[in-house]
């Protein structure tokens, strides 16, 4: 008799003969009756077994096979969608026994650690969570295929052994044994060849595609990840793409989890997110935003103040509705925060029935710091002073502390917005040179295209050139990243000038492109959405590992395979590879 779905039994099925299989859920011996709840991928039933002694013998997780008959329960169990049935069970045939199980499957969330949980993650996956994830992800998968290939899209594989594509992380390097000594790299994005792509013709690409990113790794950083990678030919400035992109949304959200958005989303450029949340990603789902108080310390007694805004520096406070109370403990609390980011201190002034904190006393006359503020009494303002980015993102740190911290974070709120003209380049201490903000392939805002082709352009001045790239965010997390390309040649070679890579360089490893863009290329720009980080929100989970069916640990490690692993050194010798010792 052919299988039945376990979690498809209803009421109406009573009456008839069914043949299940699945995995003993839970079991419960009562002597002469032993209930089991059979799980199967469709859900769970209660099965019944009468004087079968065999039934007894059964372990959570075995593997079984049932015979039986559907009958209507006693007592219906609400909570379960085949509640109002058992299946009277006359023949059982056990397919597979379970060893005893190093961690219970039912505890949610489970008390086994990360890495028992990853090395026996079969069971783990097991997890009716778990299980939600997984086709959560393909629902998504398959909303964003339905989607693209409606707008004219279509779907490309790019090669996985190629070379470095610089996205500002190190590269997982794959030794060749036909040319020992060269090496693939495994792309950190397939930027260059969705580029290429478009010149050769395709005008609407994309892909679900791996990404390998050998960087240090947090709860939202996977060493491969999947983006959904997309690129349009003819795009010359974004708003054909945010369209396109907030469309993809709103349908893949009102498909898999039911929720409607609105559209346009937002916009806020890159100064203005830093200014006003501290952050190029600002988690809207809450107010209390900075304020930049600089004008009002430009003279300030206090030296700190003073010395910072001589430097060019700005002062940004954060006003705490009623929190003129808080105490010294939790002033540290949030000190400690700001410090982390940078900050040498977080000042404090509280707004009680007399001016407390380091500042009072430098303040003859606080009524401008209100106004600015807005502060009333009650009231508590946190200012932190120094370098544009480190002043506004240290407090824009504490900002979201304490949007925790005071429950200020509405549940199920959604809040997407795009980040817009970014810098296009960045300083790197470490290196002493320019880097690109994004990658060394978007373009700058056309306006500021001259000021990057004159080479007497002073080079002290090039952090002032913005980009013409875009981020998506979403609840304070960043979705995805993109920008409109370079599309000529001498453009792109000569950015790669300003980035340091020297004509012999840039023709060695970006040869290839650059010759492309000789060709006829097309405008073009794209994005990429970090199709993890998206189903982790979708889902509600807080970590990549729980949306990912075989993640790897913080230690870049796989518990369940033991990679990475050493390799037997005839493998190595024909690589023409040796490992030194310490
Ligand atoms: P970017 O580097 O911004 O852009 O990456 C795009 C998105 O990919 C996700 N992401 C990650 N997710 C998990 N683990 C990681 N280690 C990780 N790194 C990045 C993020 C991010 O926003 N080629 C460009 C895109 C373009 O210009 O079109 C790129 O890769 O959600």
């Amino acid at each position: 008799m052919k299988r039945e779905a376990c979690g498809s039994l209803r009421g109406k099925d009573a009456g008839r003969k069914v043949t299940l299989a699945g995995w003993v859920h839970r079991l419960r011996d009562l002597g002469s009756l032993t209930f089991v709840d059979l799980r199967d991928e469709s859900g769970l039933v209660q099965l019944v077994f009468r004087e079968l002694p065999q039934a007894r013998k059964l372990s959570r997780e075995d593997v079984i096979r049932v015979r039986g008959t559907v009958a209507r329960r006693e007592a219906p169990n609400p909570d379960l969608p085949t509640g109002e049935v058992e299946v009277v069970v006359d023949r059982l045939e056990v397919l597979s026994q379970t060893r005893p199980l190093p961690f219970s499957l039912e505890e949610e969330p489970p008390r086994a650690s990360e890495e028992t949980r990853l090395r026996y993650r079969y069971l783990d996956l097991r997890r009716p969570r778990m299980q939600r994830n997984l086709r959560l992800r393909h629902r998504t998968s398959m909303a964003i295929r339905d989607y693209l290939d409606r707008q004219g899209f279509i779907e490309v594989e790019t090669p996985y052994l190629t070379r470095s594509t610089p996205e500002g992380a190190r590269d997982f390097l794959v030794p060749s044994r036909l040319e020992p000594g060269k090496f693939y790299a495994l792309p950190q994005s397939p930027q260059l060849f969705k580029q290429t792509l478009v010149i050769s013709g395709v005008e609407r690409y994309f892909q679900i595609v791996r990404c390998f990113r050998d960087e240090d790794l947090r709860a939202d950083r996977q060493p491969e990840f999947t983006q959904l990678d997309l690129e349009m030919a003819f795009l010359e400035a974004p708003e054909e793409l945010f369209a396109l992109i907030e469309g993809l949304l709103a349908y893949v959200f009102r498909e898999t989890i039911g929720v409607e958005f609105d559209t346009p989303f937002p916009r806020l450029s890159y100064d203005q997110a830093l200014s006003r949340y501290g952050s190029d990603k600002p988690d809207l789902r809450f107010g209390l935003e900075l304020v930049d108080v600089t004008k009002q310390f430009s003279a300030s007694e206090m030296r700190l103040l003073r010395e910072a805004v001589a430097a060019g520096g700005r002062v940004f406070a954060l006003r705490v509705p009623g929190g003129a109370g808080f105490s010294r403990k939790e002033l540290g609390e949030l000190e400690g925060v700001a410090k982390t980011y940078g900050a040498k201190g977080l000042l404090w002034l509280a707004r009680g029935e007399e001016l407390r904190g380091p500042l009072a006393k430098f303040l003859p006359d606080p009524e401008p710091l209100w106004r600015a503020t807005g502060a009333e009494p009650g009231d508590l303002l946190l200012l932190v002073a120094d370098a544009f980015e480190l002043a506004a993102t240290a407090l824009g740190q504490v900002r979201l502390e304490l949007g925790r911290k005071l429950s200020l974070i509405p549940e199920g709120k959604w809040c997407p917005l795009w980040v817009v003209d970014f810098p296009l380049l960045e300083w790197s201490e470490e290196e002493n040179r320019w880097s690109a903000r994004h990658h060394p392939f978007t373009s700058p805002k056309a306006e500021d295209l001259p000021k990057l082709m004159d080479p007497s352009f002073p080079t002290e001045r090039l952090g002032e050139l913005r980009a013409n790239a875009y981020d998506l965010v979403l609840n304070g997390v960043e979705l995805g990243g993109g920008s409109i390309r370079i599309h000529r040649r001498e453009v792109q070679q000569r950015m790669l000038e300003v980035l340091g890579i020297g004509p012999e360089e840039a023709e060695g490893r970006f040869g290839f492109f650059l010759r492309a863009l000789e060709y006829g290329a097309p405008p073009h720009g794209g994005i990429a959405l970090g199709l993890d980080r998206w189903v982790m929100m979708l889902a509600g989970e807080e970590s990549l590992r729980e949306v990912i069916a075989f993640p790897k640990t913080a230690s870049g490690a796989c518990p369940l395979t033991g990679a990475p692993a050493e390799v037997d050194p005839g493998q190595l010798a024909e690589l023409g590879l040796e490992v030194k010792g310490d």
